[in-house]
């Protein structure tokens, strides 16, 4: 899925202009595009969804704040565990692995995953409200 309107910019885009350009939670913003990955930036308050990206890993950064993913990754479906990302921390989430990111007092990450990629993944818990189930938005600027 491509769109004329998150073509790589033709200047240098500010990461912190590009996050204030919105509020919208859990709702990224596509930053740029490299080759068919999308740089997207989202703001994040409160839990996410459970869900699974069944073909692609997803990569977390965490811009200011702190999220925390719950993963099902252990012996048995049922086995959970948190990883918690400070600012400035990395983390990929396996293709193929239950998660759901979570912030308790809000949090501004870049992720990289290719164009296309749901936020909700290829399955997922009902989502809720609060949830935009989306490929990304282009950036306002
Ligand atoms: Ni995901």
């Amino acid at each position: 899925m491509t769109t004329d309107t998150a073509r790589p910019a033709t200047g240098p885009i500010l990461l912190g202009d590009a996050l204030s350009s919105f509020d919208a939670l859990w709702s990224p913003r596509i930053l740029t595009r490299v080759n068919d990955y999308d740089v997207r930036v989202a703001k994040v308050l409160g839990e996410h969804v459970w869900h699974v990206h069944e073909n692609t890993d997803e990569f977390f950064l965490v811009v200011e704040g702190v999220l925390d993913i719950a993963l099902r990754d252990g012996e048995t479906p049922e086995d959970e565990r948190t990883v918690t990302l400070r600012r400035g921390a990395v983390f990929v989430v396996p293709q193929g692995t239950w998660h759901r990111p979570r912030s308790a007092d809000g949090a501004s990450l870049m992720l990289f995953e290719p164009s296309g990629t749901s936020t909700v993944g290829d399955a997922h818990d009902p989502v809720p409200d609060h949830v935009d189930a989306t490929t990304g938005h282009a950036l306002t600027r």
